[in-house]
């Protein structure tokens, strides 16, 4: 085939994937080019799912709830391949890897003149942890993603402003640990709403109870160590 990146004929491999957790049942294949050494993009079926297209039918510049096995393929790629291989998570800044997510996760794309820029994924209230058998008593941003060369233009900003809206009554977790530049939105945010400084924790996957603690507070904290 002919590799997009490469501009010429390469050898290709194809590798199956199981996306069940993101609910799509359909025949799910990776591409890599063997002769680049590198990712090329995912077949869907007969259709090539390739994450740095534009989309015709998503040219509204907004945060969208994934409910297209193409958009949820597409959050697939930027989540399990672009993340950990073009933007490599930084573990001195606290950025971590992200698992694939469980089946009740409510995944969110940020769409910007057609083409697929970010995520975040939110586990619901009640959502039970496997190790512990806990439940969250609160919904949970448990991840969050913007390429980074979409990054230092609102996009991260905007996300807290879509869950607030999303979940209009409730308090809102955010999965430990909270990276250094998510923290620094949440900084910015809390100083100029004081409405949420109450209402937005951090919390763990183990020990909810034990691990809770509001952002504001801990804010607070470094600031004054
Ligand atoms: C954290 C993350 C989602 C933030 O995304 P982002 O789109 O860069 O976020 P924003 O643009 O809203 O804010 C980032 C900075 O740009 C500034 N900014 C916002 N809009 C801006 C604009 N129009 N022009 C210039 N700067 C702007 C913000 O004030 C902020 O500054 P600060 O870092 O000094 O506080 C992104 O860096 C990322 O994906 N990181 C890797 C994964 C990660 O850490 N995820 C969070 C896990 S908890």
């Amino acid at each position: 085939m002919i590799c997009t990146r490469c501009a010429k004929c390469v050898r290709t491999k194809t590798i199956r994937l199981d996306l069940r957790s993101l609910n799509i049942q359909g025949d799910v294949r990776r591409v890599d080019c063997i002769d680049g050494d590198h990712f090329v993009d995912v077949m869907l079926n007969d259709e090539i799912i390739d994450v740095n297209d534009i989309y015709s039918d998503r040219l509204a510049d907004e945060w969208r709830q994934v409910q297209t096995d193409r958009d949820k393929v597409l959050f697939y790629i930027l989540s399990q391949i672009v993340y950990p291989n073009f933007d490599a998570p930084r573990a001195e800044k606290f950025e971590s890897l992200y698992a694939p997510v469980d089946e009740h996760d409510i995944v969110s794309l940020r769409w910007q003149k057609g083409k697929a820029i970010g995520f975040y994924t939110v586990k619901p209230t009640g959502t039970e942890i496997f190790s512990t058998k806990e439940r969250y008593v609160m919904p949970i941003v448990d991840t969050a993603y913007v390429r980074s060369e979409y990054r230092n233009r609102g996009f991260g900003t905007e996300i807290l402003s879509d869950v607030i809206a999303r979940f209009p009554n409730e308090d809102i977790g955010f999965s430990k640990p909270i990276s250094n530049g998510m923290l620094r939105i949440l900084k910015t945010f809390l100083m100029s709403h004081k409405e949420y400084r109450l209402r937005f924790w951090e919390i763990a996957d183990c020990d909810i109870g034990v691990s809770q603690q509001l952002i504001w507070c801990r804010l607070k904290k470094m600031t004054m160590t």
